[in-house]
């Protein structure tokens, strides 16, 4: 349907071609902008001269936000990624052709975040607050179309910090149009297409499917001819309609009903797309013409069955999603998308809430073509905001429009199939102000489509409401509702209340995890480490924030309840901004939410969901490193897998067969798990099972099995079995030193994305590499970076980044060429030759740690001359959940070292331990030194133990020509709350 601008005037102005056949009406507005950024504080300005050196070239969807760098400072927050926002203007100019006279010309934004102000020849012609909307405004009165007159249009976009709780992006960053067509033309949002009682119909071999569509004369009273053409997926015609209509300046709806036979449905196995063409002709001549896509099919949800698609019935297991594409920020582009979407189809996933607000064209889009059906979300905030320069600001006034775009923009899509009205809304605890404002949006929503349900997201029933109650009032009149993080005994109490009302979650779990970072395995509610380089979060299911819950939970709650439609894991991916739990410790600045990180890597969680939720046969291997510990140290392995038997082998000797048991639902569905108690759940206290999550069937168990083995160098090898039967396996192979970069490429249509991974010798991921990696491309552009790290200020354009845990993700807009180098590696290459850099050079931190449980006992305190108190510490407490009590016990055992920019002789180390309610001295202390390649113990060490807190321990040894000493330190009181150890300074000698 799009055509593009065709060269350029004698002047230099761009031409914009005409619609290159009758009735073709969207020009392709994407290219050739020139853009300023006048400020990062979002202070109000006039627009830059148009020869002011700020302007640069530049071609939508664009973000601006992306390419500046992390900063801490009064304009960013670690809510929106330490990314600025500020203000920026977008200029394009155009000459129309003659052939555009007596067009109706309007303008078409998919989306600009935010608070938009648009000019045309120098004119304002309308502003646009919400940044998830799309916009239209007519140009007609003051276009040119002479052939030569340049016509000038300037887009004002203002994102003032913070408008958002996450990463919004800012600018326009989603596509722009420019709609030519004649005066008799179908409205915008004008086609609207159903298939009324297709339950029925559908036993007798057909779909009615009606199509509504709304027209306009803006020439006055008109006779016209409607034709619509039911194309099946390869294009074929398969039945079509027309109709005599009667136009005129007021729009009008005629509605056509086709049978159509035999369709192919719509589902989440099978997405069948079908697409309606509709011609509008006057006297003959075609005025115009639209492609809607659709699909063929229908869905219930059922307050006690739950969810089911064409008659069939199925859990949503579903993934909530902001919209930022990693290191393309919000800058929509489709084969991000897809990527995305596919990696998390390969989850298992069925289902994505567009968290928090209405999704980009292309998200719809993808989701059709996958399978994956859609809760798609209008705010996040009504009229009380949530952040000081967030929508809330708009709401009174543009909420009614908005809500009601989102609604016209997804309305034919096959995918959506409930509308959100917002997530955890302030005011909807308000009788009066929340009350009247839910009705009045649910009554926008059902005005412009009365086919599908409409709920909300909340944090506002975790107990059942008293009758009368805001949320009481408000779930009434909502057709279902998705609860955020409630405990499976509320569920039930609002199931029990509410019995009419579908109910789901709309964000579970909520756990938080850095891909390749573990901690306290047989901890439910591991500690934080603030260690800088090391602010990471641990991926056995195990970091919580007092209202998150471990995936385990989420999946077994869900599981159990034959009412429950199902969940939505938040998150999908991890997102920019939200970096809870290290909120405000700059640069930790994108979430840890997600079952794969900022950069498409899959954690753990990953596995774990997809474990559930995928029928392929899959086993997976937790840690996801076999590299990184000592020999003989007890390492816990846990599998995540869909088959009920596993069987672990080191160097080809068994470990051990471990089983789930089988299980079946209160209701007779099958299901694996182990039978033990979980202790996840305290607010558990009767049954067999007090303190465990216990299934209204009377058991208990976990999902993953568990091994506790012994390291040895070699291969860990998990097989998995189905009635004796190898259906899958995994291994983890022990990495030596980092040899060379791996490349492997993930081909889109005009955009790859590239993993590279660091290998040794044997092209074994090395699993904690961190490398330096340059990125050169040749043909095509590089056009983003990232590696999945939270706590990064690297810039995500520039054209290096350091792997992180053995990866790092490249982004290239084009043909395909690419090299990838670090000194002491063997270079990576798509269409290049590999070669050799020269040696690694790494800068050395003062102080280092294995773990710091606070940010303010930080490894450099043990360097700050101070020996009476502060110092590094591992000591955490961590609060307790919905679900957990508080937990606060001593790891086993924590290093710290020290290290000096140039070689010195060391014979003697003083630590100056605190002793008090809960540290202690340490059980042990070895000392290591390294070689220049690895730490090796120090001899004949001799350690003389301090009388009391705060005095030196020293260790004496043989003396060692060094940069770097370390410490190993077990606890005196591993596991209890006062085996901590504390180092209030550290001195070498
Ligand atoms: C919810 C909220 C989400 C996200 C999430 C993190 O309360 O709706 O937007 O902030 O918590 O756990």
């Amino acid at each position: 349907m799009a055509t593009v601008l065709l060269g350029l005037t004698t002047a230099g102005t761009p031409v914009v071609a005409a619609p290159a056949q009758a009735g073709e009406r969207t020009v392709d507005f994407d290219h050739g902008w020139r853009f300023a950024l006048v400020n990062t504080t979002g202070a109000d300005a006039p627009e830059p001269a148009a020869a002011d050196s700020s302007w640069r070239s530049v071609d939508l969807p664009h973000d601006w936000s992306i390419g500046l760098d992390p900063t801490a400072g009064p304009n960013t927050t670690a809510g929106t990624g330490y990314l600025p926002g500020g203000l920026g203007w977008y200029r394009k100019t155009f000459t129309l052709p003659r052939s555009m006279t007596g067009k109706k010309l309007s303008i078409e934004f998919d989306g600009v975040y935010m608070d938009s102000s648009v000019y045309f020849n120098g004119k304002p012609i309308g502003t646009h607050a919400y940044g998830y909307t799309g916009f239209n405004l007519d140009l007609t009165a003051l276009a040119h179309t002479d052939g030569h007159t340049p016509n000038v249009l300037d887009v004002k976009v203002r994102n003032q910090v913070p408008s958002s709780r996450w990463y919004s992006g800012s600018g326009i960053y989603r596509d722009v149009h420019l709609v030519a067509t004649d005066p008799v033309h179908i409205a915008r949002h004008g086609t609207f297409v159903t298939t009324p009682n297709l339950a029925g119909t559908i036993k007798s071999g057909y779909a009615t499917v009606h199509v509504d569509t709304t027209a306009v004369s803006e020439s006055g009273d008109n006779p016209a001819q409607l034709a619509v053409t039911v194309r099946d997926a390869a294009g074929r015609p398969v039945t079509s309609r027309s109709s005599d209509v009667r136009l005129g300046r007021n729009a009008a709806t005629t509605g056509l009903d086709l049978r159509l036979d035999h369709p192919n449905l719509w589902s989440t196995d099978t997405p069948y797309l079908y697409t309606v063409d509709t011609t509008l002709s006057v006297g003959g001549r075609l005025v115009d013409q639209t492609s809607t896509t659709f699909g063929v099919r229908w869905f219930t949800f059922d307050a006690d069955q739950g969810f089911s698609l064409n008659g069939t019935a199925m859990k949503l297991h579903g993934v909530d999603m902001h919209h930022d594409l990693g290191a393309l920020g919000s800058a929509i582009d489709l084969d991000a998308v897809r990527r995305q979407m596919r990696i998390m189809k390969s989850m298992g996933v069925n289902a994505l809430r567009t968290s928090h607000n209405p999704p980009s064209p292309q998200m719809l889009q993808v989701c059709e073509e996958l399978g994956i059906v859609v809760m798609d979300e209008a705010f996040d905030t009504w009229r009380t905001p949530k952040v000081r320069y967030d929508y809330g600001r708009f709401f009174d006034a543009d909420s009614d429009a908005d809500v009601t775009e989102m609604v016209n923009a997804a309305k034919n899509s096959p995918a959506v199939v409930m509308w959100s009205i917002g997530n955890e809304i302030p005011d909807s605890t308000s009788v009066t102000i929340g009350v009247p404002i839910a009705k009045r949006l649910i009554a926008d929503v059902r005005a412009a489509d009365p086919t599908r349900p409409i709920v909300m997201g909340s944090d506002k029933y975790r107990s059942v409401p008293a009758n009368g109650s805001a949320q009481d009032q408000i779930l009434r009149m909502l057709d279902g509702l998705g609860l955020n993080y409630n405990t499976a005994a509320s569920v039930d109490a609002l199931h029990a209340k509410y019995p009419t009302k579908f109910l789901f979650e709309s964000e579970s779990s909520s756990e938080t995890s850095t891909r390749g970072a573990y901690d306290s395995p047989d901890q439910l509610n591991s500690g934080e480490n603030y260690t800088p380089g090391r602010r990471t979060a641990s991926s056995y299911d195990n970091n919580l924030a007092s209202w998150t819950m471990s995936g385990q939970y989420s999946l077994k709650k869900d599981r159990d309840r034959r009412f429950f439609v199902g969940q939505f894991l938040w998150s999908g991916f991890d997102y920019i901004g939200e970096p809870t739990p290290y909120d405000d410790v700059f640069p930790v600045k994108s979430s840890f939410f997600g079952a794969v990180d900022t950069a498409g890597l899959p954690k753990d969680q990953y596995y774990l969901f997809r474990s559930q939720w995928s029928a392929d046969p899959m086993v997976h291997l937790v840690p996801m490193n076999w590299t990184d510990h000592r020999p003989g140290e007890p390492v816990t392995v846990w599998a995540y897998s869909n088959a009920d038997t596993v069987e672990l082998f080191l160097n080809g000797k068994s470990l051990g067969v471990r089983k789930f048991d089988q299980k079946t639902t209160a209701d007779g569905r099958k299901y694996l798990e182990t039978t033990e108690a979980t202790g996840d759940d305290k607010t558990v206290t009767g049954g067999p099972y007090p303190g465990s999550y216990t299934s209204p069937n009377g058991s208990a168990g976990k999902l993953n099995l568990t091994w506790t083995a012994p390291f040895a160098p070699g291969r860990l090898v998990a097989v998995a079995k189905r009635g004796g039967v190898e259906v899958a396996r995994d291994e983890l192979r022990t990495a030596g030193a980092p040899a060379a970069i791996r490349l492997s490429a993930d081909r889109g249509s005009s955009l790859s994305f590239v993993t590279a991974e660091v290998v040794d010798a044997n092209g074994v991921t090395v699993p904690d590499a961190d490398n330096e990696l340059t990125f050169h491309a040749s043909g095509g552009r590089l056009v983003g970076l990232d590696n999945g790290q939270q706590e990064s200020a690297e810039n995500y354009q520039s054209s290096s980044r350091a792997a992180f845990n053995g990866k790092a993700l490249a982004m290239i807009r084009g043909p395909l060429s690419l090299t990838v180098t670090s000194p002491g590696l063997l270079s990576g290459s798509l269409n290049g030759n590999p070669s050799i850099a020269g040696p690694a050079v790494k800068a050395s931190p003062g102080a280092d740690a294995s773990f710091s449980g606070a940010p303010n006992t930080l490894p450099a305190a043990m360097l700050d001359g101070v020996t009476t108190s502060g110092g590094w510490s591992n000591y955490y407490s961590k609060a307790a959940t919905a679900l957990l009590p508080a937990v606060s016990k001593a790891h086993a055992s924590d290093w710290v070292s020290e290290s000096w920019p140039t070689t010195r002789r060391v014979d003697e180390l003083g630590a100056y331990f605190t002793v008090d309610a809960v540290h202690s001295l340490p059980a042990s202390i070895q000392v290591s030194w390294w070689d220049g390649r690895a730490f090796v113990p120090v001899t004949n060490p001799k350690i003389t133990w301090a009388a009391g807190s705060d005095q030196p321990t020293r260790v004496a040894f043989d003396p060692v020509s060094t940069t770097k000493i370390r410490l190993d330190l077990s606890s005196s009181h591993p596991g209890a709350g006062n085996g901590f150890l504390q180092i209030a300074e550290l001195t070498a000698g």
